[in-house]
């Protein structure tokens, strides 16, 4: 299981260093959530900014767009050649051709869910897709709890796509990290439980179970 802890819950100006300290042997991911204050209620950064953090790292990054009209946002992330380019399957009309379009990248094609999708919505993307990110909680902001029903959303992915990247985002700690390693989650991201524990490196090993 990889561990892709979300920046944005962190010091953003201080990054740079903490994200130089990182261990690449237990940090696999740099999760970067990209919000445009439409599509989400705040805004955050954008790709100049994750450029910069791309210069600090070789850690692959983990990029989450939380954006509207995604076709216009993703394209200025194939520079950077992250690990994944995720989008919001909420926020698109044209989601094959943009999966598709990041594929012949060479980068990982991502479609994100929210809490309120139902998971069906998916099955007709499961072809085109390399990883399914599951909000478990509403996206916007870090800090959140974790959602329970998120549990059963997770079984019925994993039930429809048993071969595809799952990756859970939002609320996740030690004790919820442990029960979706059970259900065979691949990548948790976590925000809050990283970086407000004052050990960077310990929390990930921790959610982890090393
Ligand atoms: C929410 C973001 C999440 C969030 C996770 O909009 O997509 O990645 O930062 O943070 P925690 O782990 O604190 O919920
Ligand atoms: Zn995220």
């Amino acid at each position: 299981m990889k561990v892709s802890p979300s920046i944005l819950a962190g010091s953003l100006c201080r990054m740079h260093s903490t994200v130089a300290a990182m261990d690449p042997s237990v940090i696999d991911l740099l999760h970067m959530d990209v919000m445009d204050g439409h599509f989400v209620p705040q805004l955050s950064y954008g790709e100049a900014y994750v450029a910069e953090i791309k210069s600090a790292t070789d850690i692959p990054l983990d990029v989450h767009l939380m954006v509207s009209a995604p076709e216009k946002e993703v394209p200025k992330y194939f520079g950077l050649k992250p690990y994944n380019i995720t989008f919001h399957i909420e926020a698109t009309a044209f989601a094959v051709r943009l999966l598709c379009s990041i594929r012949e990248q060479g980068i990982r094609s991502g479609i994100a869910l929210n809490p309120g999708t139902p998971i069906a919505q998916l099955k007709p993307l499961i072809p085109y897709t390399d990883l399914f990110l599951l909000m478990s909680i509403e996206p916007g902001y870090y800090g959140q709890s974790f959602l329970p029903a998120s549990f059963d959303r997770i079984r019925e992915l994993r039930d429809m796509a048993p071969e595809a990247e799952i990756e859970v985002d939002g609320g996740i700690n030690a004790e919820i990290g442990a029960q979706l390693a059970a259900l065979g989650v691949d990548i948790l991201v976590a925000g809050s439980y990283i970086f407000k524990g004052g050990d960077v490196n310990g929390r990930a090993r921790t959610l982890k179970g090393l």
